[in-house]
């Protein structure tokens, strides 16, 4: 009941008192003792008088020794006091200590009395008093909490601790008041709840005091800070300064040039706020160009950056924190153009070779500059050396046609190295130059030419065929064939024959070469063309005229017309007998086909029957009496005069001529009988020839006398130039009397007779077209032909035709 009365009003002295007091006051203990005593008596506060609850007086107390035993080693926590019987506390008894946590407290104490030895023991009920307080194991508790932790979550916190027990222990938490957190207490946990999410960045560690409350009387409590570390959530991505960076970058910047640093901040810390740079999807190109600084952010150039392949970048930054949230900005980066490039010249075609005879202006190539820089310095001026003929005509953009712009003459000039140069317009100016070799074609413009305008040659006559007559030469300009001469005759004639019979060219050398032999008396000159003829397509040729001169040889002897050759008896000039000296007898009559010294012919008598009768005149051929005719002279006289002309060495022929002193030819009776029995054919062809012959004189002296009467003394019609020659004087060069011009006079024959009158000095033309030429076989045919000198007489004076009639008459007359 006194326990039971103890633990109702625990902590109450008061009642605690009251009750001890009834308790004594009944005898109710017997034997063991028992009080309750609160635990931390001071030293010698009275338990109780165990004195009087034993029954026994102070004296016998004191005698019986009484005395507090305890057991074994255990501390004694009191002691009797024998003056009083009270029993007293004598050590510190901490109920914690000695009961720790058992909600009853016994300490257990014997009293020992002797004599008689007796022993009792005293349970001394401790009472708990509120002497701890609550307690937690460390000052500071520290917690770290992830701020992605969701709401509601718990995080348990360690009890406090208080030694009391019952109400004296922790009774209660009181948590701070903040934000995030509120408590959470239940039996047996204290825990933190999170009410409101976490947010590091924008408080990174809350200090929380948490307070714990015991129930003793008064409260004691004990607190602890809590320190939460917001731990961080990779909550937040990195962030770039700026969207968009714009950087200018010059062109071949070389490598390590920092073009722009980009930056991002991430508000997370730690790897979380780690920030590193990559580049995003960048094309390989690019890739191999920047690079950006893992950690810094400074986009640099690695590689070679060309305006004119890339002008402009457009990258994407990426930024990454450690666990990899990433944000991105744009970098662009313009490239500023250098004047880098030279221009470039292309000859896009040119027609090469040219020909030389393109017109001014025409169009030969075309050009192409390109430069491949821009703005200035891509714009190109392009131009060509000077003193070409040729020029840039600015075409369409860049591009220019590249025309002659005069003439063409590959004669002069035959290739061109023509430079173009283009610069552009950057600063400094860059440019470029390329040769472009153009030649000129041959075009056959170009006529051969010969050396000379008109070539001369002279050459003898009689020469060897085959021999060399001269050379001809003509240059052509052009090239190859176009340049290539080709000698020919021209188709002519020369004296009715075809010239190649005459003459040959060496088509290649030109060296003109006589076919045969020539002869002066054929022809003394005459002209030809060779052409110079090249070998193009078409071919050009010119012409020259060469002159052929033949120079005379002495090749001829004299011919004697008149009187006829030895043997011919009958040729006999009847001299009358009363002739006096000096007077005309005969002339001998003889021509020379030479010309010049070649054909002066002089006379001499080499025989003579009467050396003394007869004289010669050295020039002229006249046979004249020296002295008067005498009777005693024989009738018959003969002369051998012998003609000879005046070439080196000189040639010479001779004749007979007989004489007949005597004024009657029948005095004469065998030249009868032989021109009789020799000549009756003949004679018949004769009267034919006389009769006709003398009906045209007839009629042409009528005519002429028609004329001459009617006309008054008109010119000599055609035998002006004829009748030209002095008798008796030849000069040295006669040719070409012929007016009628050039080759005509290679066909001259001219004939020169002597007779006693001046005025029957003729001189024998024979036309152009005449075949009667050549020389030797008309005068070997002679005999028969000119058996009378005077029928060759068409031309005679007036006075001479009379004289020719009346010869003819006598000839008629002689023959019959
Ligand atoms: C053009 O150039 C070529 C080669 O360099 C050279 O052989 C030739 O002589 C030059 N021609 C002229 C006309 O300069
Ligand atoms: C000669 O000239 C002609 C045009 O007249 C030309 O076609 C030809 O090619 C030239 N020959 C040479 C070898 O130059
Ligand atoms: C050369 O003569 C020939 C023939 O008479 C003629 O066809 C040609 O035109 C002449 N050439 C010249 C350049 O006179």
């Amino acid at each position: 009941l006194l326990s039971i009365c103890y633990w109702r009003h625990r902590g109450d002295p008061l009642i605690f008192s009251v009750l001890f007091f009834v308790s004594i006051l009944t005898p109710f203990v017997i034997g063991d003792l028992s009080y309750s005593i609160p635990e931390e008596l001071k030293r010698g506060s009275i338990i109780g008088n165990v004195a009087k609850d034993l029954g026994q007086d102070l004296n016998t107390f004191s005698l019986r020794k009484a005395r507090v035993d305890s057991e074994g080693n255990r501390k004694r926590y009191c002691d009797v006091n024998m003056n009083t019987g009270d029993l007293i506390i004598s050590d510190r008894i901490d109920r914690e200590s000695i009961c720790g946590k058992k909600p009853s407290c016994i300490v257990k104490v014997d009293l020992v009395l002797e004599n008689p030895l007796e022993l009792h023991r005293v349970s001394l009920h401790v009472q708990d008093v509120n002497d701890n307080i609550p307690k937690f194991r460390v000052n500071k508790i520290e917690m770290e909490i992830r701020e992605s932790s969701e709401r509601g979550n718990r995080f348990s916190i360690e009890e406090a601790h208080d030694a009391d027990i019952g109400q004296n222990a922790v009774q209660r938490y009181m948590l701070e008041k903040n934000d995030n957190f509120i408590l959470s207490v239940d039996s047996n946990k204290v825990e933190l709840v999170l009410e409101n999410k976490l947010d590091r960045e924008k408080q990174r560690e809350i200090n929380l005091l948490l307070t714990a409350l015991d129930g003793g009387s008064p409260h004691k409590s004990g607190t602890v800070v809590i320190h939460v570390t917001v731990l961080d959530a990779n909550d937040n991505a990195p962030v770039f300064t700026q969207a968009v960076y714009k950087a200018n970058l010059p062109e071949n910047s070389p490598p390590e040039t920092i073009v722009i640093t980009v930056s991002a901040s991430d508000a997370d810390e730690g790897v979380n706020g780690d920030v590193t740079y990559h580049f995003a999807h960048l094309s390989d190109q690019d890739i191999s160009l920047f690079s950006v600084d893992l950690k810094t952010g400074q986009v640099k150039v690695t590689g070679v950056i060309d305006f004119e392949e890339i002008s402009s970048f457009e990258m994407k930054v990426q930024a990454k924190d450690g666990l990899g949230l990433t944000s991105y900005a744009k970098v662009l980066i313009d490239v500023n153009d250098l004047n880098d490039n030279p221009p470039y010249i292309y000859v896009k075609s040119l027609s090469n070779p040219i020909p030389e005879n393109v017109s001014p202006g025409a169009e030969i190539g075309i050009i192409n500059v390109q430069d491949r820089d821009s703005d200035k310095n891509g714009q190109v001026r392009c131009n060509i050396q000077e003193n070409v003929p040729f020029k840039l005509v600015p075409s369409i953009k860049n591009y220019y046609s590249l025309v002659t712009t005069w003439e063409l003459d590959r004669e002069l000039v035959s290739n061109y190295n023509i430079t173009i140069t283009a610069t552009d317009e950057g600063s400094p100016p860059l440019s470029s130059s390329k040769i472009v070799q153009l030649s000129v074609a041959d075009i056959n413009d170009n006529p051969p030419v010969f050396e000379e305008q008109s070539y001369s040659a002279h050459m003898s006559e009689n020469n060897k065929p085959g021999s060399t007559l001269c050379s001809v030469s003509a240059r052509d300009p052009d090239w190859r064939q176009n340049g290539t001469v080709i000698y020919s005759l021209l188709p002519a004639e020369v004296n009715g024959a075809s010239v190649s019979s005459y003459l040959s060219v060496n088509g290649d050398t030109g060296v003109i070469h006589a076919v045969r032999s020539f002869d002066y008396e054929q022809f003394r000159s005459f002209k030809f063309q060779v052409m110079a003829r090249d070998n193009g397509s078409p071919p050009l040729s010119s012409n020259v005229t060469i002159s052929v001169f033949i120079s005379d040889v002495n090749d001829n002897s004299p011919q004697i017309l008149y009187p006829t050759l030895e043997g011919s008896s009958f040729m006999t000039e009847l001299v009358p007998k009363a002739a006096h000296g000096g007077s005309l007898v005969s002339k001998v009559i003889a021509v020379d086909a030479d010309s010049g010294q070649n054909a002066w012919l002089s006379y001499h008598i080499v025989k003579a029957t009467d050396p003394g009768l007869f004289v010669i005149d050295l020039h002229s051929g006249e046979i004249r009496t020296q002295r008067d005719i005498l009777e005693s002279d024989s009738m018959k006289q003969n002369l051998i005069v012998a003609v000879k002309d005046n070439g080196q060495p000189s040639l010479s022929a001779t004749c007979s001529m007989y004489l007949l002193i005597s004024d009657n030819l029948a005095e004469v009776p065998e030249l009868k009988d032989v021109s009789y029995e020799k000549n009756s054919k003949l004679t018949f062809y004769l009267i034919v020839a006389l009769v006709s012959v003398s009906t045209f004189f007839l009629t042409f002296i009528i005519i002429i006398l028609g004329l001459r009467f009617c006309r008054r003394r008109k010119p000599r019609l055609f035998f002006d130039g004829a009748v030209t020659i002095p008798g008796g004087y030849l000069p040295p060069n006669y040719a070409d009397v012929d007016g009628t011009g050039t080759l005509c006079s290679a066909y001259n024959y001219d004939t020169y007779l002597t007779s006693g009158s001046r005025t029957s000095d003729f001189k024998f033309i024979s036309s152009c077209n005449d075949n009667t030429l050549p020389a030797d076989q008309t005068l070997n045919k002679a005999p028969a032909e000119f058996a009378d000198p005077f029928e060759a007489l068409e031309a005679p004076g007036e006075v001479g035709y009379l004289c020719l009639f009346w010869d003819l008459i006598r000839i008629f007359c002689l023959f019959h």
